[in-house]
């Protein structure tokens, strides 16, 4: 059988199951079960699927169909070009939170910034980025879950990450110091919205790494009120924020006295990251 009639009929099951992501997810299972680079599948190479195989790829095909995403069926995910193992104590690691590692990158190394903390670390895709991608930082990583901690320090490690510590807190609570740069993507869904969200997402995120409480906003309000001891003079704060935040978000940070300098768009064009920096106050 040819591997282009096995991905057509692949990707015809999850096109009547309405799987928007069809073609890239038929192409990433056959690969992964079948151990397949890119150039096989160009050179349509013929192949003849084994007793196994073909159970394993039915196996696979309806998990994907009942929507399970294909990080939790395979057990790892990229973010940033580096492999993360997700479980079900970890957020699924998104796309879009690239942005943030590019945009504390920049900062990172603009203002030669040395130390950074992250809040809320989950599988800890935020922060191996950043480390691996930068020279001379060294992180404290926060979750109030231990079992992502865990997850996020078996992360780091298998990316050969070694200048980090990782800490169960609530958000900031147990650290005594302050940061050149704080990063932090916090859940941010409004509760009674949680019911209303993708399959994919309600059944396999944990609810404690998407609940944002009634308005979305609570954990801005912690993070924005512990960030004035937790952020040194002239360092930044960067938060990932839902679409319809940025005005929320920027006065919770300016009661706190941070003034937002910049505002960052997601690819579709989305507010996606504020950047907030202490405000001058005048003596
Ligand atoms: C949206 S997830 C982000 C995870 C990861 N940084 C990422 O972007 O993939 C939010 C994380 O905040 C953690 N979290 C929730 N409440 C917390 C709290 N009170 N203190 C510390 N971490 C918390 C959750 O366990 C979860 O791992």
């Amino acid at each position: 059988m040819l591997l282009s009639e096995i991905h057509k009929s692949t990707k015809e099951k999850f096109d009547e199951f309405g799987i928007q992501t069809s073609e890239i997810d038929s192409r990433t299972i056959i690969k992964k079960i079948l151990n397949l680079s890119d150039k096989d599948f160009i050179m349509d190479t013929k192949i003849s699927l084994s007793n196994k195989e073909s159970e394993y790829l039915s196996k696979v095909v309806l998990q994907r169909l009942s929507g399970k995403p294909l990080s939790r069926i395979f057990g790892s995910k990229e973010f940033f070009s580096m492999k993360f193992d997700v479980n079900e104590f970890v957020l699924d690691p998104r796309p879009e939170s690239e942005i943030l590692v590019e945009k504390a990158l920049h900062l990172i190394q603009e203002n030669n910034l040395k130390s950074i903390l992250e809040l809320g670390v989950g599988s800890g895709c935020i922060i191996a980025a950043i480390l691996s991608n930068s020279i001379g930082t060294k992180a404290v990583g926060v979750d109030i879950s231990e079992q992502a901690i865990m997850t996020a320090k078996s992360n780091l490690i298998k990316n050969g990450i070694k200048n980090f510590d990782l800490v169960v807190s609530d958000w900031g609570l147990s650290l005594n110091r302050a940061f050149d740069i704080i990063i932090s993507n916090p859940p941010y869904i409004k509760t009674n919205e949680i019911k209303n969200l993708n399959k994919n997402v309600k059944d396999h995120d944990p609810l404690i790494s998407l609940d944002g409480g009634v308005d979305g906003l609570d954990c801005y309000r912690v993070i924005a009120n512990q960030s004035t001891q937790l952020i040194n003079e002239k360092g930044y704060i960067l938060v990932e924020i839902g679409h319809d935040q940025a005005k929320g978000v920027e006065k919770i940070f300016g009661n706190n006295d941070f003034l937002l300098t910049n505002k960052v768009k997601d690819y579709s064009n989305l507010d996606r990251v504020l950047i907030f920096v202490k405000k001058k106050i005048k003596k």
